[in-house]
C-alpha cells in the first residue's frame, strides 16, 4: 500500500543506486518543491549532495535564514550559499516593466547559477570527484504541463527559479516527479523539514521584484519586506494560513498618496494586500477576510513602515486580475 514512508524509502534507495560514488548538485530557490527534493536526495547520499542557494536580494523577510539555518539543521545538508543581491539590483536599475524584470532576473539567475555550479564542479575535479546529477524538484503536474499540455492561461513568462535549462552536463534527478504537491509536503513533513518550509504558500521565483510596481530599489524593496512580514505575521496570527492560497503585498512605488500620521501632512506610498483563494492559481477569487484582521493589518503597516501611509484591498478575481499584480 501507498505510504509516505514506502515512498521516502524506495526513492531514497532509488537514488543511492543510481547516483553511486559520484556526486550532485541541487539548486534551492527557498520553496517547498526544491527543499523536499534535495531533503530526499540528501538522506539517500548525504555529503555527497552539494544544495546551492542564490540569494538575489527579492526574498521576503526570513526567507533567505529560513534556507541557511532551518533547511541545514533539519536536513545536515551541505550547502553553498552565493549572495548575489548587488547583481541583481544593479541588473534591475531604472527597469520598470514587468516582463523585462522577469527576464533579467531570470538571465542573472542562470549565471549566478552555472558560476556556483562550476566552481562546485571543479573543486570536486580537484578531488578525483566526479559531479554526474542536477537535482530538480519536477512534480507531476509540471510532467503534464510540458508534455504538451493546454497551459494557454499562462500569460507571464514564469521564470520559475527551481526550474533551470536543460543541462547536458547533468543526468537529471527529478524524485517528485510522480507526486501531487500534497504529496510532496507529506513527504517532507516525513523527512522532518520544519512546517514554514513544508507548509509555505507559492512565492514567485522573481520574488519580490515583481511586487513593487516601478524601478526595484533596495529602499523601496526594505519597506515592502516590512510591510509583507506584517501582513504575514497577523494572517497566521489569525490561523488563515490554511484558507488563503497566498497574499501578496504589492509596493506601489511609483504612486504617492497624502496622509496625515503623527505630527503632520505625509506624502508617502499605498500598499495593496492582495490575498486570493484558489484551487491551481489558474483561477482565483479574492479571499474575504475578516473586517479585524484587515483593520490590525493596515494599523500596523501605517504606524510601523516609514513611508507608507495607506492600506488598499485589492477585490479583484482571476480573471480578469492576475494574482501578481506584475
Ligand atoms: P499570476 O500572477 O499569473 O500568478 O496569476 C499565478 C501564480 O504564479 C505565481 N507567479 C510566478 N511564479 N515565476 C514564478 O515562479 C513568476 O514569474 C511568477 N509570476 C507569478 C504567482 O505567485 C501565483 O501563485
Amino acid at each position: 500500500t501507498w505510504t509516505t514512508g514506502s515512498i521516502v524509502e524506495e526513492q531514497v534507495a532509488a537514488i543511492r543506486e543510481r547516483v553511486g560514488t559520484k556526486r550532485a548538485i541541487c539548486g534551492l530557490s527557498g520553496g517547498v518543491d526544491s527543499a523536499v527534493a534535495a531533503a530526499l536526495v540528501n538522506k539517500a547520499i548525504g555529503d555527497r549532495l552539494t544544495c546551492v542557494y542564490v540569494d538575489h536580494g527579492l526574498m521576503r523577510k526570513g526567507e533567505t535564514e529560513q534556507v541557511e539555518k532551518d533547511f541545514v539543521a533539519a536536513t545536515g545538508a551541505r550547502l553553498k550559499v552565493v549572495d548575489a543581491s548587488e547583481r541583481f539590483l544593479d541588473a534591475l536599475a531604472g527597469v520598470t516593466d514587468p516582463e523585462e524584470k522577469r527576464k533579467i532576473i531570470g538571465r542573472e539567475f542562470i549565471r549566478v547559477f552555472e558560476q556556483a555550479q562550476a566552481e562546485i564542479v571543479a573543486e570536486a575535479d580537484h578531488a578525483g570527484e566526479d559531479v554526474a546529477f542536477l537535482v530538480q524538484g519536477t512534480l507531476y503536474p509540471d510532467v503534464v504541463e510540458s508534455g504538451g499540455g493546454t497551459g494557454t492561461a499562462n500569460i507571464k513568462s514564469h521564470h520559475n527559479v527551481g526550474g533551470l535549462p536543460e543541462d547536458l552536463e547533468f543526468q537529471l534527478i527529478e524524485p517528485l516527479r510522480k507526486l501531487f504537491k500534497d504529496e510532496v509536503r507529506m513527504v517532507g513533513q516525513e523527512l522532518g523539514l520544519p512546517e514554514e518550509i513544508v507548509q509555505r504558500q507559492p512565492f514567485p521565483g522573481p520574488g519580490l521584484g515583481i511586487r513593487i510596481v516601478g524601478e526595484v530599489t533596495r529602499d523601496r524593496l526594505e519597506l515592502l519586506r516590512e510591510a509583507d512580514a506584517i501582513a504575514r505575521e497577523e494572517l497566521t496570527a489569525a490561523g488563515l494560513d490554511r484558507d488563503i492560497w497566498q497574499c501578496p503585498v504589492v509596493l506601489l512605488a511609483d504612486v504617492r498618496s497624502v496622509g496625515v500620521q503623527g505630527d503632520g501632512r505625509t506624502y508617502g506610498h499605498p500598499v495593496v494586500l492582495r490575498p486570493v483563494s484558489s484551487e491551481d492559481a489558474m483561477t482565483a477569487d479574492w479571499s474575504r477576510l475578516p473586517y479585524e484582521v484587515l483593520a490590525r493589518i493596515s494599523t500596523r503597516i501605517t504606524n510601523e513602515v516609514r513611508d507608507v501611509n495607506r492600506v488598499v484591498l485589492d477585490v479583484t478575481s482571476k480573471p480578469p486580475g492576475t494574482i501578481e499584480w506584475e
